[in-house]
């Protein structure tokens, strides 16, 4: 598993917003779509891309465009839902894909809920986003998921992780390829399961508690 943490100011400089805890949803809502935008740009640096020839003003040349089969985006509600748009934004062409998790507050274990993805993913490039990667277990999950169904590669785009929750997927996902992407990696989980020094429950922060 390659592990990629972002080391840019002005990334570093939308987290430090974004954990505040007085910062109101809807500029919550708008730095998620920003940051995502950002690492988006170091997650696709491995697209697959084929080379075709075009005509410019000038001459003939050579470029590239996205390879078939389109990648897949699959953000994993709720929190996931909040990073989308900025995904798409970079990757136009991708498609979507939805996975419905939430995970159980006292034993921390994920359930999924709902499910809206291709049978088969065979050669697909997968890019799961969940902006909280705390114990691991529902990205390890929704991985685990996508493999099953045939996926070639997976990359997480996440905005905070916690180091227990890189071990868990690094011991579950041995052997696959897999590549996560973070704007930062902190420092642990606190008793509650919480990623400190964290920004919340990014759900709640971006949609309101349920
Ligand atoms: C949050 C978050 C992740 C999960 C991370 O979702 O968006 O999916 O918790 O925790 P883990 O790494 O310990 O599994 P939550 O279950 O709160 O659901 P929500 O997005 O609907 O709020
Ligand atoms: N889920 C969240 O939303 N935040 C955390 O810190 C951990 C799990």
């Amino acid at each position: 598993m390659r592990v990629h943490v972002a080391d840019h100011p002005l990334i570093t400089h939308k987290l430090t917003v974004l954990r505040d805890k007085t910062t109101p949803s809807p500029v919550f809502r708008a730095l998620t779509e920003e940051l995502v935008t950002l690492l988006a740009y170091e997650a696709t640096r491995g697209v697959t891309v084929e080379e075709i020839t075009i005509q410019t003003p000038v001459t003939e040349t050579v470029g590239v465009k996205i390879s078939e089969p389109r990648p897949l985006v699959v953000p994993i509600l709720r929190a996931g839902l909040g990073m989308l748009e900025g995904m798409v934004k970079l990757l136009p062409t991708a498609e979507v894909g939805f996975l419905g998790m939430v995970r159980n507050e006292e034993t921390l274990e994920p359930t999924t809920y709902a499910e809206r993805l291709p049978d088969d993913l065979s050669d697909r490039q997968c890019f799961v986003l969940d902006p909280m990667l705390a114990t691991g277990g529902s990205l390890a999950a929704a991985i685990d998921f996508l493999f099953q169904r045939g996926a070639m590669h997976v990359t997480a785009i996440c905005l905070l992780a916690a180091p227990e929750g890189i071990e868990r997927l690094e011991a579950e996902t041995a052997g696959k390829d897999v590549t996560i992407v973070l704007g930062a990696l902190d420092e642990k989980l606190d008793e509650n399961g919480y990623i400190v020094p964290g920004l919340g429950d990014a759900g709640d922060r971006l949609y309101g508690v349920v």
